[in-house]
């Protein structure tokens, strides 16, 4: 079920900041900055060629980001992203399995325009899993 790696996540007090050390100290290209208020989160992705990097910094009123970053003030990462091929199937399989789908269980549309689902880190080992088709 599980394929690749599609990024890692990262969540950042200041994501003009974070933005400029990927691009400027580390040499990495960066996309522009893009609002996704139906998930509460800004995002700029790095290309680092195998995978991504997802820099996150809260958008709104209740952001998850927020949270994470009252815990975590200087940052710290948020959720790794795997894809899959039928993300229904997946949802479906890992119901079966006893794995718990934040929100309503319906996937919602990522960042990358395809469909993502999250899963409870309480259910791998404290670790926030984004599930997104391919
Ligand atoms: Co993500």
């Amino acid at each position: 079920m599980l394929g690749r790696l599609n990024h890692v996540a990262l969540a950042v007090p200041d994501l003009g900041a974070a933005t400029a050390a990927y691009r400027d100290v580390l040499g990495a290209r960066v996309t522009a900055p893009q609002a996704l208020p139906e998930h509460g989160v800004t995002v700029v992705f790095v290309d680092v060629g195998n995978t991504k990097i997802e820099l996150l910094e809260p958008l709104g009123e209740g952001s998850p980001i927020a949270a994470f970053l009252e815990k975590n003030p200087s940052g710290g990462m948020h959720h790794v992203c795997y894809e899959v091929d039928d993300i229904l199937a997946a949802r479906d399989h890992l119901t079966a399995c006893g794995a718990r789908i934040l929100g309503d269980g319906n996937p919602k549309t990522g960042a990358h325009g395809k469909p993502v689902l999250f899963l409870h880190p309480k259910d791998f080992f404290g670790t926030l899993v984004e599930l997104e088709q391919a």
